[in-house]
């Protein structure tokens, strides 16, 4: 068992990694990634995840050229909210084009025995858990490639081109989660600052006491972020 210093270091040295190197990853590797994905937490045990690794450059590229075009196209709708995010937005769901391996990572969409119960639901996807226990085993894989000396990203952004399904061929009653691209890392970035635990955390709602005496986690160089 690693202890919580080890965990902890793993885990804050774990960067999304948008530059890799032009070589690609071991199929042992990647399976290696999928096996640690499998180990996560899910809703009762449902394991609602699926995952399709594109290796294939070429396609890899047509994917980014198709989710670019979807982006552009979704902007351009909105003009208010293109005339402030479009092209760090575009460039952000599209970075992966250069990526040597793209990790679709699905989840299957909530049981239809349920259908009357998530109608009367304010937030049903959080109830069900697919998406949820498929981010914890995105967590899983991000980790496991980061002990192998690779570097990954998650992307939510593509996800606003239409037919991005079509496009991927998600089967039936699955869902995109999100997209992972995964490689050598060409360069490792700083790491982005992280909100102290005086601002995430409340405890018994009493911010007087909320302060555990751990003068590792408070980092007073960090300035406060939104
Ligand atoms: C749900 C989710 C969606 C994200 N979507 C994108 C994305 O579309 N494009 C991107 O470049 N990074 C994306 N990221 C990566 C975040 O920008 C990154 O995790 C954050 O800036 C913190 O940096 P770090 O992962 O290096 O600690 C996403 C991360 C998460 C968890």
């Amino acid at each position: 068992m690693i202890t919580y210093e080890q965990l902890l270091e793993l885990l804050k040295t774990r960067r999304s990694v948008r530059h890799f190197e032009d070589r690609p990853v071991i199929r042992q590797d990647l399976n290696r990634l999928l096996d640690a994905a499998r180990w996560a937490p899910s809703n009762h045990n449902r394991q609602p995840w699926k995952f399709f690794i594109i290796e294939e450059r070429e396609r890899i590229r047509e994917i980014a050229e198709q989710v670019r075009a979807g982006m552009e196209t979704k902007l351009r709708s909105l003009p208010e909210v293109a005339a402030v995010h479009s092209a760090g937005l575009v460039q952000y769901g599209t970075f992966f084009a250069d990526a040597p391996v793209l990790i679709v990572a699905m989840h299957k969409l909530p049981i239809a025995a349920a259908a009357g119960l998530w109608k009367i639901t304010p937030h049903p996807e959080l109830v069900s858990g697919e998406p949820l226990s498929v981010a914890m085993a995105m967590q899983n894989l991000l980790l496991a490639a980061h002990t192998l000396g690779l570097g990954t990203c998650v992307m939510s952004a593509p996800l606003l081109a239409d037919d991005l399904a079509k496009t991927l061929q998600v089967p039936p009653g699955f869902a995109i989660t999100s997209l992972i691209a995964v490689g050598h890392p060409d360069g490792i970035p700083q790491p982005p600052r992280r909100k102290t635990l005086e601002q995430i955390a409340e405890f018994d709602l009493d911010p007087v006491r909320s302060l555990p005496p751990i003068s590792e986690v408070s980092h007073s160089e960090n300035p406060p972020c939104t």
